[in-house]
């Protein structure tokens, strides 16, 4: 599925060879109550191994995305799906309810918005906080509700644990992981906002083990997981399901190759039949963890 660098349905859509046909899902950006322009630029810079980004969500608003966007998309292509971010608990019910009555196949609560946005707190370093936006979203919806999660947690077992008891129906994780670049010379961010989020390559292996933990919570209650940071190769993917993930997000990945998930799905066939495997399911969550 498709995450994060997607917009609003249109920025890999005019790429030749492009097609949602080759993503199971595509989640929409970022979605508040009211438009938002976003942070001042930069917004993006690229890192050794990655990138660092500070979007400030840009979005139009919820009843732009619901009543212009939406009705735009040929659903039967791909699963559409909304992705919900606040400042306030309200914010998070308001635009789920908005979002209930639509073609959209889930509604994912993106809990890494930050509570004030003057203090850069995040929502999910506090559990029982985050469990109340989940409990209070699922009373408003009926539609697979997905709880999205940041690295950056004391444990994130406990987290995973608390988002299942409120009613999440999935999980997905990694979101960005904090940080930072200075342009030596101006001795400034690089980027507009002094803190961003960094992607890609760089967070992988943290994401890997954050899956590998969450999906171990989740397996015992059927709660899916949606495993994502990093993935740029078919080799990406097939860890991300060895880890524990029953489907796997790229966003950085496109930015470099946006026919990336094309080689995916190729390599990862190539890999089910030279294993004898006879689906991705078979994979997930098939670590040895002895011997
Ligand atoms: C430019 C950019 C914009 C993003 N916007 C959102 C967003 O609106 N909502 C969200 O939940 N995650 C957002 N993300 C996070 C991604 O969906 C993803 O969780 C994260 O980047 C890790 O995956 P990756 O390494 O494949 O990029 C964004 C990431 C980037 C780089």
């Amino acid at each position: 599925m498709l995450s994060g660098s997607n917009g609003f349905g249109n920025t890999y859509t005019r790429i030749e060879g492009f097609s949602y046909q080759d993503v199971g899902a595509v989640f929409l950006n970022g979605t508040t109550l009211q438009p938002r322009g976003g942070y001042p630029p930069h917004r993006l810079a690229e890192t050794a191994l990655g990138l660092l980004s500070a979007t400030g969500w840009p979005n139009p608003g919820v009843d732009a995305v619901v009543n212009t966007i939406l009705p735009a998309f040929a659903t039967e292509v791909t699963h559409i799906c909304a992705n919900v971010c606040g400042f306030t608990i309200e914010e998070y019910v308001e635009v789920t309810r908005r979002f209930d009555d639509t073609s959209v196949a889930a509604i994912e609560l993106n809990l890494s918005c930050p509570r004030d946005q003057a203090d850069g707190n995040i929502f999910d370093d506090d559990l029982e906080h985050s469990a109340r936006i989940v409990a209070a979203c699922r009373a408003v919806t009926t539609k697979p509700l997905i709880t999205k999660l940041s690295a950056h947690h004391a444990d994130i077992r406990a987290m995973a644990r608390r988002c299942i008891d409120a009613g999440t129906s999935a999980l997905s994780l990694i979101n960005t992981v904090p940080g930072a670049a200075i342009n030596i010379e101006s001795r400034r961010s690089v980027l507009g906002q002094l803190s961003a989020g960094l992607s890609g390559a760089a967070i992988k292996p943290i994401a890997i083990l954050n899956v590998m933990q969450v999906a171990e919570i989740a397996r015992p209650y059927g709660v899916a997981v949606i495993g994502q940071g990093g993935v740029r190769t078919p080799e990406d993917a097939i860890e991300f399901m060895i880890a524990g993930a029953d489907v796997v997000g790229v966003c950085t990945g496109l930015y470099y190759d946006p026919l990336v998930c094309t080689k995916i799905n190729a390599g990862i066939a190539a890999y089910l039949a030279r294993h004898h495997l006879s689906g991705v399911a078979q994979l997930t969550g098939s670590l040895h963890t002895q011997g």
